[in-house]
């Protein structure tokens, strides 16, 4: 139960998929919860299921057409629009975000979201090939930097028999990414904070390089988290392929050495840092400037050690707040703690990469969080998303300086 949701104003946008059904239970779910739903359907979703299961459920008549007018003096559109706390799609086909990423409207539903401020809310199903064409990533791309909201969906048989990405996000996760659109703290207003994120690269040659298994999912996680709890987020992030989080500042990096020189930089007028690249410890003591040819059998790389960029951070710090992450193999908390101490940071958050789930290309993670007073707090395995907030809850709680009296 999400006392969040209650008494909260939510236009459900059905457009015509297979997984219109499901939107069902959505309502269902936001009604239960205390929320007030009003259902607008295009033309498709109504070759899918009828309206009436919605008035029903939602106690509120389907809206469909541009054309009726509920009061005397107000035309649907902007009276959706000016009701809504926020608009969800759900399901969200290819054609609506396509038309909304364009600027076309041209039914209910478009103009609608067109004309509203509330927060805009999508969740995709659809083909797997379509889902991935190109034309519908941008178009995704395009929405998300203008601060739509997407609800990534899972991945499964579709209606159609393909296995793949595109059916329609679980009906729990849809109502929590709602409940978190609410609850979305403002509690790093005004403060600087300064992430790293996914692995480095030291060159061997030109077309070699040392690296790790880094997606870099955790940092871009903290730092979308942060962005959305008001943050002035900068992002220092070795090569990834995700899409930058909204609002975050982009600093793209490749070898350990240049990670030091940005970090460095931003580092004075920044109050937080989640420390959380992969950096790599060692680089070839020799950068060969053609790419080295197969002659020998053996082939002998010396590496040096890069600067350690955490521990440069903990030797320089003022008031910052210093969060390191240790991935580990094995002796967990004694590794953690020994690095906490030795780069006298605040804060570790400590995860065993052996465990499923937790590793570096998981979309989950569960570790401790240590703290340099000896406390350990365990985050249990939640999504990536989740277990950011969670670390960033409970850093927040432990550090007076960071919290802002206006909130
Ligand atoms: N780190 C860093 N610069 C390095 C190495 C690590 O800033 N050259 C940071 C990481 O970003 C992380 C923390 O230090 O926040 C711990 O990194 P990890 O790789 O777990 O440990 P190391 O200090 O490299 O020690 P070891 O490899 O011996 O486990």
């Amino acid at each position: 139960m999400n006392t969040v949701l209650k008494d909260k104003n939510i236009v459900i946008g059905i457009t015509g998929g297979i997984a219109a059904y499901k939107a069902a239970d959505i309502v269902s779910s936001l009604i239960k919860q205390g929320a007030r739903v009003k259902v607008i359907m295009t033309r498709n979703a109504m070759e899918f299921i009828s309206p009436l299961t919605f008035e029903t459920l939602s106690g509120n008549p389907v809206y469909y057409d541009m054309f009726s007018r509920s009061g005397a003096w107000e035309i649907d559109h902007i009276s959706l629009a000016k009701w809504a706390d926020v608009i969800a799609v759900a399901p969200a086909t290819a054609n609506i975000i396509g038309k909304v990423s364009h600027g076309i409207a041209d039914d209910l539903l478009t103009t609608t979201i067109m004309a509203t401020k509330a927060q805009v809310m999508f969740a995709p199903a659809m083909n797997t090939n379509m889902y991935n064409n190109s034309i519908v990533r941008e178009n995704i791309s395009a929405l998300k930097e203008k601060g739509y909201i997407f609800i990534s969906p899972a991945e499964g048989r579709l209606a159609c028999g393909d296995v793949g990405e595109g059916k329609l996000a679980a009906i729990d996760d849809i109502i929590q990414a709602i409940a978190d659109y609410f609850s979305r703290k403002q509690d790093l207003k005004g403060k600087r904070v300064l992430v790293t994120a996914g692995p480095t690269r030291e060159y061997i040659d030109p077309v070699r390089f040392i690296s790790n298994p880094s997606t870099g999912k955790m940092g871009y996680a903290i730092a979308a988290a942060c962005a959305s709890r008001g943050a002035d987020v900068h992002l220092v992030t070795g090569p990834v392929s995700l899409s930058p989080p909204d609002g975050v500042n982009i600093y793209s990096v490749e070898t350990a050495q240049e990670m030091y020189e940005k970090v460095m930089e931003l580092y004075p007028s920044c109050q937080v840092v989640f420390k959380s690249a992969a950096v790599g410890d060692y680089r070839p003591e020799t950068y060969q400037t053609n790419k080295i040819k197969k002659d020998n059998d053996q082939l002998t790389l010396t590496l040096i050690k890069n600067p350690d960029i955490l521990k440069e951070l903990g030797k320089q710090k003022k008031d910052q707040i210093l969060v390191g992450f240790a991935a580990e193999t094995q002796n967990l908390l004694e590794y953690a703690i020994k690095k906490l101490k030795e780069k006298n940071l605040d804060f570790i958050v400590a995860n065993d990469v052996t465990k499923t789930g937790a590793g570096f290309k998981e979309d989950t993670n569960e570790g401790l969080l240590i703290t340099c007073e000896g406390e350990t707090i365990a985050i249990p395995m939640l999504n990536k998303n989740e277990f950011a907030h969670r670390i960033i809850d409970e850093v927040l709680k432990r550090s007076p300086r960071l919290i802002d009296k206006n909130h």
